[in-house]
């Protein structure tokens, strides 16, 4: 089991979805690619020009000099820097203030009664209320007075959230806790609460002395994993997606495990579906009809039995809504084809689904070009008009891969307010790209395509290009795409277009003749690490931060280079010069990098959140401020990996090309959390005056024997006193009313 399983998902085998399930046994030094571009001869290219007063306007239309560096980034980070600490509170700098805005079950109407948090607030409230596990956002301002969009407005605006998951036992009351959640047939009730606890929420948020939700507002509502949402894009209509929901194939129901988010310049909010597989009931391999079906469940869900997750699909008495609400968590096939079980239900989801946050009537749409997968986030490469959309999108779990989106439309600035009609323009259609990261630092992006030899040669057998978006983890196995220690966030530096990609760490990187979980992962040069942590753990237990530059600072470009940003590990890992490569200090050390986010207002400035289980006996989770300079800025380094007692193997060196060392000036903890929680999700004000954080499952850890004993949670964050801790949205604002971070 991942360490991710205990630290995330304590009474669930849901956890489990982040394990690799990529047998495809790909390397990055798979002879069938060329590095055509070899990295040296980049950097003449992206370097060689004199230092000094040179400036450009590059593809991605960001004014740079020559070293990359934007000609009026002279933001300074000016905080003290916040030390690490297990305590149950939530610290930050000196001089800033924050402020409680949106927790866990939370009204978002003046109908629905306070939350009582105790477990007896009803499941069908929570369709109005915040849902757990707050994860990814994003502000859109609103104008100052009406209903139109202001995307300027600092005080008043939507802010969009993923509730990505559930600590169970804080949402049931300690009678239900106590009783046990059976691995067969549950009460209706409960698997109704739990269903609407999960989803996005869109609300109104108001600055006064602080910010709070307008609860007034008709913009206010929820999206839980029960809603109605529309199938779009090269992939509805196929197949795969018919459903006795939708024998059209169209639609489906429910958005889940929503992770982190992207935005678009159009002005509308998406939300990733990431660890979804582990919810659906499914038989063995065995019974499955067809050997492409066995294979897609095993790439995807897994093999072999099991109630799902949470056992949604069975409720006490079977499924008597007569629409399939709870059948449609089991995918076995039971009926004579699709239209009469929901063997495809599962084919509905793993997207990046858009939400028009202006357009509380519009249905949200699943947007099947960007491709099915474990979906971390979707953040975009800056909109020029003439040139194509481009997402960067990580695929969470061990050893997947990093996959970029780019439109066949050119951006028109007159679609700025086209809402999900310009999304049907750029969304719906567009190529699938893959990465492989080459061991001498270049790069390509291989397109997903039906027409590619290696996809139409595949074992598997696609049949069409909406099974190569369906399963185009598949595709991305024939390939010969690099499987990365677990790809979580992706963004973009609006200074210089250089795209970051937080790898938070993998038990299951493992060096050349060493199986882990069944399977062989060697090092590569750009997952270079395989260590003990000094407490059992090996792999990559810390993670690291790849950086890509695209040829050309051209976003649609198919090669790169890469070099790894940064290297998570504590300060003092052992004495081993290989695991601390970028030189963190007391101040700046981390494990498990996981959220990642460049401020839109203050040119530079990036936050990296934590979601980690291997350093927290010294630290709760924390965000930290980066001011990360750019592409190609360290050099090569030799990583060596020294052998291990359950490595038998020798001492591995691998060559990586490392950034510059991280230094008080370019990187420092910002924030740290309460106990049991993950940091995760960002945004904030146009004018970078307040940020919006959310704390996700703070005391997760508290053992379900302990339900009835308050003293024994492991957190009471944010209520204090006897509470149940809550997933939370927090303000944070300086003092002095300056820039966040300054
Ligand atoms: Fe939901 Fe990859 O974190
Ligand atoms: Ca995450
Ligand atoms: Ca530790």
């Amino acid at each position: 089991m991942s360490e991710h399983l205990t630290k995330h998902h304590p009474d669930s085998p849901n956890g489990c979805d982040d394990v690799s399930k990529n047998e495809s046994g790909n390397t990055p030094f798979a002879s069938i690619l060329d590095a055509r571009l070899s990295r040296r001869n980049l950097l003449k290219g992206s370097f060689g020009l004199a230092a000094g007063s040179f400036m450009s306007i590059n593809l991605s239309g960001c004014l740079t000099n020559s070293d990359g560096t934007s000609p009026d980034n002279s933001f300074k980070l000016g905080f003290t820097a916040v030390a690490k600490g297990t305590e149950d509170l939530l610290r930050v700098p000196a001089g800033y203030t924050t402020t409680v805005l949106y927790r866990l079950g939370d009204p978002l109407n003046t109908t629905t009664p306070a939350f009582v948090n105790d477990g007896t607030d009803s499941a069908a409230s929570y369709q109005f209320r915040a849902g757990d596990h707050h994860d990814g956002m994003a502000y859109f301002g609103l104008s100052s007075s009406g209903l139109s969009k202001d995307l300027s407005n600092t005080s008043r605006g939507l802010l969009c959230m993923n509730h990505e998951n559930i600590t169970r036992i804080f949402l049931h009351t300690a009678a239900e806790v106590g009783a046990g959640f059976p691995s067969g047939a549950r009460v209706v009730s409960q698997i109704d609460k739990e269903v609407n606890a999960h989803g996005v929420s869109v609300i109104e948020v108001v600055k006064g002395a602080s910010f709070s939700v307008n609860k007034l507002s008709g913009f206010n509502r929820r999206y839980t994993a029960a809603s109605e949402m529309t199938i779009s894009g090269p992939a509805a209509g196929d197949d795969l997606m018919v459903t006795p929901y939708s024998n059209a194939g169209t639609a489906t129901r429910g958005t889940l495990n929503n992770c982190a988010n992207g935005v678009t310049p159009w002005g509308t909010y998406l939300t990733c579906e990431e660890n979804w597989a582990g919810y659906f009931k499914r038989q063995t391999s065995a019974s499955l009809a067809t050997a492409k079906e066995t294979a897609a469940q095993n790439r995807y869900i897994g093999s072999g039995s099991s109630n799902g997750s949470y056992g949604w699909a069975n409720p006490v008495g079977g499924d008597t809504s007569g629409v399939g609400l709870y059948d449609r968590w089991d995918i076995s096939q039971s009926g004579a084809d699709s239209t009469a079980d929901y063997r495809n239900a599962a084919n509905t989801m793993g997207w990046v689904v858009e939400i028009d946050p202006f357009a509380p009537g519009d249905l949200p749409r699943k947007r099947t070009a960007m491709g099915r997968f474990g979906h971390e986030g979707a953040m975009p490469a800056k909109a020029v008009a003439g040139r194509p959309i481009v997402y960067y999108m990580g695929d969470d779990a061990q050893n997947e891969y990093i996959f970029k989106y780019v439109s066949n439309a050119n951006w028109d600035p007159a679609d700025a307010n086209g809402g999900l009609t310009a999304g049907n323009k750029y969304l719906d259609d567009g190529k699938l790209y893959v990465a492989t990261l080459n061991a001498d630092g270049s790069g390509t992006w291989t397109e997903l395509t039906i027409t590619n030899p290696l996809i139409a040669a595949a074992a598997y057998g696609f049949a069409d290009q909406a099974d190569v978006l369906i399963n185009c983890r598949i595709a991305a196995d024939a390939v010969g795409a690099t499987p990365m220690d677990r790809p979580e966030w992706a963004d973009v530096n609006p200074v210089n277009g250089d795209i970051y990609v937080t790898l938070t760490n993998n038990s299951s990187r493992g060096t050349t003749g060493l199986s882990t979980g069944g399977k062989s992962k060697g090092l590569d040069a750009a997952n270079p690490r395989y260590y003990d942590d000094g407490e059992g753990r090996l792999g990559n237990p810390n993670g690291h931060i790849v950086r890509f530059r695209e040829t050309g600072s051209n976003p649609a470009a198919t090669t790169f280079n890469w070099d790894v940003y940064l290297f998570g590990a504590e300060n003092d890992q052992f004495g081993n010069p290989s695991i601390n490569i970028s030189s963190l200090t007391n101040d700046n050390d981390f494990s498990s990098p996981d959220g990642l986010w460049f401020s839109q207002a203050v040119p530079g400035l990036m936050w990296i959140q934590t979601d980690d289980g291997a350093y927290t006996d010294v630290t709760n989770c924390m965000m930290l401020a980066a001011l990360p300079g750019n592409y190609g800025d360290g050099g090569a380094v030799n990583v060596t990996n020294l052998a291990v007692p359950s490595n038998a193997g020798a001492d591995q060196t691998v060559t990586t090309y490392a950034g510059k060392a991280a230094t008080p000036a370019t990187l420092r903890r910002f924030l740290v959390g309460p106990k049991g929680c993950e940091i995760t999700g960002i945004t904030e004000t146009p004018d970078g005056k307040a940020i919006f954080v959310n704390i996700q499952h703070p005391g997760e850890n508290t053992s379900a024997a302990n339900i009835g004993i308050p003293a024994n949670f492991e957190s009471h964050w944010p209520d204090g006193g006897t509470a149940r801790p809550r997933s939370t949205t927090v303000v944070i604002t300086k003092n002095d009313g300056g820039l966040i971070g300054s």
